[in-house]
């Protein structure tokens, strides 16, 4: 497969969970989080979510360059209301993997497999794609190896908690295929706010 360079970021609190109440937006977990995140993004060719955190966290996607702005559903149910749709930025890609999906003016609507897309967005261009969450979709990129990069925020100093509440590979109860290793490439304690920025790259043997 000829796949962009994919990476995932994500802020965790103390016990690894990314989120407390399904389809509660997250938030920054400091001002030192979003900038961080913000970051993030100016070296994607394309931002992607899936729905579920497109909605929770009511996200645009923007950055400076404009990076193609993905969103992947199954059900492909997206809202036309939702500010994604009405806010100026870089191209919309949609993906519905199962149903119809919904045309929606300004956005391309894809059907077929996450793996399809990924290999269409390659074809389009991307280099490097930068995933936002949420847990659900990350465990499908995972499951397929498709991911070189990991940024974490590290917010000890809050607990999401609960055994249902996802991590970055999903939601309790799915396995991944095989363990993933990866190497530190940078460690970056903030104890001021109680965080630590860390980034991985994907070894493979
Ligand atoms: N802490 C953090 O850094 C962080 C980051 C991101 C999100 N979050 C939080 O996570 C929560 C959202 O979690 P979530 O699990 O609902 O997030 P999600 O992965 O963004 O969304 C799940 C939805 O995405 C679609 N999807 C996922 N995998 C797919 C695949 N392989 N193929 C096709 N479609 C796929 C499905 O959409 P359809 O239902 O449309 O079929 C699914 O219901 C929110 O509370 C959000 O704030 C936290």
């Amino acid at each position: 497969m000829n796949l962009p360079t994919i990476s995932l970021n994500f802020a965790l609190s103390a016990d690894g969970k990314i989120s407390s109440v399904a389809k509660r937006p997250s938030g920054w977990t400091s001002r030192e989080d979003h900038a961080r995140l913000l970051e993030l993004r100016k070296n994607a060719d394309a931002l992607m979510v899936g729905r579920g955190t497109l909605e929770a966290d009511r996200m645009t996607m923007k950055s400076p360059q404009d990076p193609l702005r993905c969103v992947v559903s199954r059900s492909g149910n997206f809202d036309p209301g939702h500010p994604l749709f009405h806010t100026p930025g870089g191209p919309i890609h949609l993906l519905a993997t199962e149903g119809q999906g919904i045309e929606i003016a300004g956005a391309t609507l894809h059907r077929g497999s996450l793996a399809d897309f990924l290999e269409e967005l390659s074809r389009l261009g991307v280099r490097h794609l930068h995933c936002e969450g949420g847990g659900s979709l990350a465990f499908e990129l995972l499951a397929l190896d498709a991911v070189e990069e990991v940024h974490l925020t590290w917010a000890g100093h809050t607990l999401f908690g609960g055994r249902e509440a996802p991590t970055i590979s999903g939601v309790p109860g799915g396995f991944l295929p095989g363990s993933r290793k990866f190497e530190l490439t940078e460690f970056d304690p903030r104890p001021e706010i109680g965080e630590c920025f860390l980034s991985y790259r994907r070894v493979r043997e």
